[in-house]
């Protein structure tokens, strides 16, 4: 197909309401539809004026629609992409991909049936710090990384609780948050091949832990460290230093992701590069340097590419069997977390077979 992708909203709770608003400053797509039963989302669909449906199934059905955002809770993303796969409706599925792996591999196997693309709403990888930094570190800027450190740790406020499933299982800091930062930190430095992790619920006492430190074993051979919580007063996750957040207020700049090589080291998103001038070891004094970036909306950047790969014109920068691979991290790391195990992460690669049967 060529021309305006057409687009279906599946969800207009907190992020579906952005993708709405969103589509109408992107190029190349035009938001047609809205399936939400909620008053709230009847009203986003009122105030955007353009159809709206309590079943997802009739809006697929029924809507000219080329393709569907899933911005459903967790546990819903694999019925409704399976759903749109199956309508040849290219999906561009929130994270984490699905609730679990085995959901993960229903959308990859319908995906691969119905030979129609999917793409994972992992926004990060779109933003101009991201960009910037994967360029570099490919064009081996650090040398060869040896260490990573990264840090998610904000305080929500207690009406975001309200919505059950956030505080349950298939939900909590490390589903709904440091699935992102896995997601770069995996873009960034390469696959992790196992974890170890501890977690705690004693500010808020839910089900899942508010709370978690993990340790990351790198492919490649390096190690990094990972803090995520949402109970903490604090600046020092992504979304708010940033400033590329879709909703939050941008507090003092700071870094959060802190990654090493042999070479150099990078701080971002101020994509900070620290270099020894003269001989390369601790004697020598540092020099710094910042990267260049240039400024995109990543939300704007992600509904444009999703426009593309629904055109076949792009391979899906974030497949479901990459996202697979960020929710296989994420999911150690909760498992990890209750059984206080080492554990191995498993990976799916491109003809879909786990390398480890963990
Ligand atoms: N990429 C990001 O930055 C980002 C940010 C927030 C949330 N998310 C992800 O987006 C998804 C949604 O999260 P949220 O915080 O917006 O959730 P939410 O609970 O605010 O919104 C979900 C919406 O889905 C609607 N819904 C429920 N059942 C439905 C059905 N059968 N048909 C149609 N609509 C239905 C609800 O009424 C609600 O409005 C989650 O997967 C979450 O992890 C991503």
């Amino acid at each position: 197909m060529t021309g305006i992708v057409r687009i279906g909203l599946l969800g207009a709770g907190l992020i579906g309401k952005e993708h709405a608003n969103y589509c109408m400053s992107a190029e190349g797509v035009e938001l047609t539809a809205i399936a939400d039963p909620s008053p709230a989302g009847q009203e986003v669909a009122r105030e955007l004026d353009v159809p709206h449906f309590v079943s997802y199934i009739d809006l697929m059905d029924e809507a000219p629609v080329d393709a569907v955002i899933v911005a459903l809770p967790n546990i819903m993303h694999a019925d409704a992409a399976v759903a749109a796969l199956e309508r040849g409706l290219t999906p561009l599925v929130e994270k984490p991909i699905a609730d679990s792996l085995e959901a993960a591999e229903r959308i990859i196997a319908a995906s691969d049936k119905h030979n129609v693309p999917v793409l994972v709403g992992h926004q990060r990888r779109y933003a101009p710090d991201i960009v910037a930094a994967k360029r570099f570190i490919e064009d081996g800027g650090l040398g060869h990384v040896v260490s990573v450190g990264l840090l998610s740790t904000w305080r929500k406020d207690e009406k975001y609780f309200d919505v059950t499933w956030r505080s349950r299982k298939g939900g909590g800091p490390v589903l709904i948050n440091l699935i992102h930062d896995l997601d770069v930190i995996r873009y960034l430095a390469g696959d992790i091949d196992s974890v170890m992790a501890l977690g705690s619920s004693k500010v808020r006492g839910f089900p899942v832990p508010d709370t978690a430190g993990a340790v990351l074993e790198f492919a490649s051979g390096a190690i990094g460290t990972a803090m995520a919580t949402d109970a903490a007063a604090s600046p020092w996750c992504w979304d708010l230093t940033s400033g590329y957040g879709a909703y939050f207020p941008s507090p003092p700049p700071g870094d959060v992701y802190f990654i090493s090589g042999t070479e150099a080291s990078i701080a971002l998103p101020s994509l900070t590069v620290y270099r020894h001038r003269g001989a390369n070891n601790w004697k020598s004094p540092f020099e710094t340097s910042v990267l260049k970036r240039t400024e995109t909306n990543p939300y704007v950047a992600q509904l444009e590419h999703l426009a593309a790969v629904t055109r076949r014109q792009a391979e899906p920068l974030i497949s479901a069997r990459d996202a697979f691979n960020t929710l296989a991290v994420a999911m150690a790391i909760d498992e990890s977390m209750a059984s206080r195990k080492y554990l191995q992460v498993p990976q799916l690669h491109d003809k879909g077979e786990y390398t480890d049967d963990c």
